[in-house]
């Protein structure tokens, strides 16, 4: 008998969870309760991960401590960056390097293979990784445009640090503040593609960053993270074209395109973090005296819903702004991972902390009790 199922399991609760509530009806995310508009407006990115590792927003003295902890994590371990140059030279994706670069992290972790034994042996990698990340994309930015990498800065804060590792300048603290909120923006969205990824490995006990590992690797593809550099370069191909961004986005659906940064399988109105993006987007887009960007994506915006009713998602708004940043297009995805790294972890805490093995049925549909031919026979 066919089982009752549903392929990309929609509408299925995995389980409870205490970090993010994300209303699609209402278009509402929550950190711990918090509104993410007023955790955009007024907490920086280290705020945002204190609160949803512990439950909390810090006091001066907590995220003191906890910003500490990530700047001694910074720097990148010997052996990763004769890594990444090896991976350069193989001309891999910026997102493909980054998941072999924290993929061998594990190697310089002496309690990798016990972290999933205590939450402070889980810590202890969450803050690596959290730490690490923007040297790693920044690193490998710096390595394939023939540059030297640039150390981090301790006197920086995680965005505006990143924004330093890649150009080797002090970012503009607008530009730096604007990436902030986007990293907090993109910390956590419940039991996402990739959250879900880390959490089936890490069920299986599999140490943290084999777990972050696959939740990588999900996040790169173009129905999830991947989308986002796919905006940007829709909107240059818009540019190149001879056609209104309006007749470009139609042809592309007659031909049976999907929209990158349009739809969400939770959202049924637009997406809570498209809109602070918006805002964010058009304010910088103005202060640069370049709107075109921006200016394409609200005319495809308006005219989708009009169309098919479909709206932007967290992907759409985030290109436009961190082309105007003059961020290389192949590390939007990256960024997204970036911040979204903190948020898989927490997750991770929450599996390790209450685990059962994840392990759903397939329904069995094809031939049953065939009989072994022998092979000069079939
Ligand atoms: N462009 C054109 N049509 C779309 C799009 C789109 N981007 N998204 C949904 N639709 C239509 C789809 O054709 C379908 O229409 P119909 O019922 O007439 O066939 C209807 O909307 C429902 O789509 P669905 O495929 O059943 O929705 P889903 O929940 O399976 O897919 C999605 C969700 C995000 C994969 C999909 O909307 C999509 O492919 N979007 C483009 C890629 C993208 O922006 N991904 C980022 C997702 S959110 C942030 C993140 O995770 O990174």
């Amino acid at each position: 008998m066919t089982a009752d199922y549903n392929p990309g399991l929609d509408g299925i609760v995995l389980g409870p969870t205490e970090l993010s509530g994300v209303d699609g009806k209402a278009g509402q995310l929550t950190y711990r309760g918090y509104p993410i508009e007023d955790l955009a407006d007024n907490t920086s990115y280290e705020e945002a991960v204190y609160l949803l590792w512990n439950g909390e927003l810090p006091t001066v003295d907590q995220l003191d401590t906890f910003s500490q902890q990530l700047v001694d994590n910074r720097r990148l371990p010997e052996p990763l960056a004769a890594l990444l140059t090896e991976l350069v030279e193989l001309n891999d994706d910026p997102m493909d390097a980054l998941r072999t670069a924290v993929s061998a992290l594990t190697a310089s972790d002496p309690n990798a293979g016990t972290a999933t034994g205590s939450r402070e042996n889980t810590e202890t990698a969450a803050i690596r990784l959290t730490a690490v990340l923007p040297t790693i994309v920044a690193a490998y930015v710096r390595l394939r445009d023939g540059q030297d990498p640039v150390d981090p800065r301790e006197d920086l804060g995680h965005a505006a640090n990143f924004l330093y590792m890649l150009t080797g300048e002090k970012p503009d603290p607008v530009v730096a503040d604007t990436l902030d909120t986007a990293l907090v923006l993109h910390l956590d969205h419940g039991i996402n593609a990739s959250t879900f990824s880390g959490k089936v490995n890490a069920s299986t006990l599999a140490t943290v960053y084999s777990s972050v590992t696959g939740s990588l690797a999900a996040l790169s593809g173009p129905l999830h993270g991947g989308a986002n550099a796919d905006v940007m370069r829709m909107l240059q191909a818009i540019d190149a074209s001879d056609k209104t961004p309006t007749e470009w986005v139609d042809d592309a659906i007659a031909r049976g395109d999907r929209i990158p940064g349009f739809g969400h399988r939770v959202y049924q109105v637009k997406d809570p973090r498209a809109i602070v993006l918006q805002e964010r987007s058009k304010a910088l887009a103005e202060a640069a005296g370049e709107t075109k960007w921006y200016e394409y994506s609200t005319e495809i915006e308006q005219h989708l819903d009009e169309q098919k009713g479909i709206k932007p998602n967290v992907d759409f708004y985030s290109s436009s702004m961190y082309y105007v940043m003059e961020i290389p297009i192949d590390i939007y995805t990256p960024i997204f991972a970036i911040s979204r790294m903190a948020g898989w972890l927490a997750h991770l805490f929450e599996q390790y902390d209450n685990n059962r093995l994840i392990r759903p049925l397939g329904d069995y549909i094809g031939a049953h009790r065939k009989t072994v031919q022998p092979i000069d026979e079939r």
